[in-house]
Formats: structure tokens, C-alpha cells, sequence
């Protein structure tokens, strides 16, 4: 875990859960139910997704998102990303984990890797390198991969119609899958931090799957404390 370093010395046994997942895969939807059973088995949860509510960094993603910025370059675009990530886990991430709060963050370094890194070429370990300068190494405990494949994702929000369109739903079909290629990737080079849930079963079926992972983790967390 790379929080105790981040910390310097203030370690204590919290724990940094991500979400990952391509457009539509119910990240959103799963996050809400499996925030409503760890609060109502008494553990102190702080669900966030970037930018966080964070002003900086909500500047910062408008710009990345305006469906008029057509011209963005991709390597730009990337360290947009990961300065709103590092404003994000300065004002909201660390201050909570440092408390001793579980922090579930719906998206992070694994989606500028997939998006970014894979989907838009810039390179794998390019856009991780940026990303490392931004959050100083730091990487989650814990990152669930909500695997949806992005035919099912698409359709699913295709119809939705309250769910707002922003640049990176307008990318072809092609793009969705080399993110989701992107992320499967990520999954067979970190098998022990990144685990992936089937996504495309029932709701109820993916909360259940991914409560149980939490919950079997912060039960090893808490015995080796
Ligand atoms: P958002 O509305 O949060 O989408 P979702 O509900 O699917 O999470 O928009 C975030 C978009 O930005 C989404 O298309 C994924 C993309 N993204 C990146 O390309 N790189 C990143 O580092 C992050 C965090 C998001």
C-alpha cells in the first residue's frame, strides 16, 4: 500500500477503493447501494468521484468535458486530467483517509490509463508517469473493474435519457473498446489490487459482488491492524 508513504509516518488502517468501469457500466448506480450497506454495517464511508465538488478542480473538468472543445489534444487532455486528480486528492481523498475514513472514489488513475493511455494512444506508461508526478505514487488498496463491455455500456445509456452527454461519449464504439481492453490489461498487471466483477448480471447481483469483496477486505485490514 502506497498510502503510508504518501502520509508520511501518519499510516493508519484505512482503506482507498476505486471504481472503474467503462460509460454505462452502473459504476454510479453500484456505488450509491454499496455506500447504503457499509454505512448501515457502521463503517465511516466518504464516497467521492472526481473533480469532487472541489472548485479547482470542477473548473478544471469543464474544460476537459465542453462537448465544443473538439480540438483537444490528447496529451493535454491527460494532464488536465491528472491536475484535477491531484487538487481532488489534496482537498478531499488524503484529508479523509487520514481521518480513518473508507474513501470509495468512483474513477481514478486506471481510468486516465484506460482513456487516455490505451484509447487515445498517448501510451500506458506515459500517461502513469503523469499521473504518478500528480498523486506521488499513491495507488488505491482496492480497485473494482465493473466489467461491462462497451456495446451493453453504450446501449444502456443511449436510453437514459436525463444522463448528460459529454465529449468522451461522443468517441466511436472503437474507442469504448480499446478502453475497455485498456482496463483488462490493467487487471492482468495488478491481479491482486485490481479485481473484476461481472457487470452484466442483475444490479442487486453486482452489489452483492462487490459488497463482499469490501467487506472480506476490510475484515483482512482489521485483523492484521
Ligand atoms: P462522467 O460524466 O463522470 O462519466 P461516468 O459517469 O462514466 O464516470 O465523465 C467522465 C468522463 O471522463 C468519462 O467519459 C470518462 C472520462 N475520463 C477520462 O477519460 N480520464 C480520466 O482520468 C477520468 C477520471 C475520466
Amino acid at each position: 500500500m502506497m498510502i503510508g508513504s504518501f502520509f508520511k509516518g501518519k499510516v493508519r488502517k484505512t482503506m482507498f477503493i476505486t471504481l472503474e468501469g467503462v460509460e454505462g457500466s452502473g459504476k454510479t448506480t453500484v456505488a450509491q447501494a454499496i455506500m447504503a450497506v457499509l454505512k448501515g454495517r457502521g463503517y465511516d464511508v466518504l464516497y467521492t468521484r472526481e473533480p469532487g465538488g472541489n472548485k479547482i478542480a470542477e473548473q478544471i473538468r469543464e474544460v476537459i468535458l465542453d462537448t465544443t472543445n473538439t480540438d483537444m489534444d490528447g496529451r493535454t487532455e491527460a494532464l488536465l486530467y491528472a491536475a484535477a486528480r491531484r487538487q481532488h486528492l489534496v482537498d478531499v481523498i488524503a484529508p479523509a483517509l487520514s481521518k480513518g475514513q473508507v474513501v470509495l472514489c468512483d474513477r481514478f488513475i486506471d481510468s486516465s490509463i484506460a482513456y487516455q493511455g490505451y484509447a487515445r494512444g498517448i501510451g500506458a506508461l506515459e500517461v502513469e508517469e503523469i499521473n504518478d508526478f500528480a498523486i506521488a505514487g499513491m495507488r488505491p488498496d482496492l480497485t473494482i473493474f465493473i466489467d461491462v463491455k462497451p456495446e451493453i455500456g453504450l446501449k444502456r445509456i443511449s436510453q437514459d435519457q436525463f444522463r448528460e452527454i459529454n465529449r468522451l461519449d461522443l468517441e466511436q464504439l472503437t474507442f469504448h473498446q480499446s478502453v475497455y481492453d485498456g482496463y483488462l490489461a490493467l487487471a492482468r498487471k495488478h491481479p491482486q489490487r485490481i479485481q473484476v466483477i461481472a457487470g452484466e448480471q442483475p444490479v442487486d447481483g453486482v452489489v452483492a459482488d462487490v459488497t463482499k469483496l469490501i467487506e472480506a477486505r476490510l475484515q483482512h485490514a482489521a485483523a492484521t491492524e
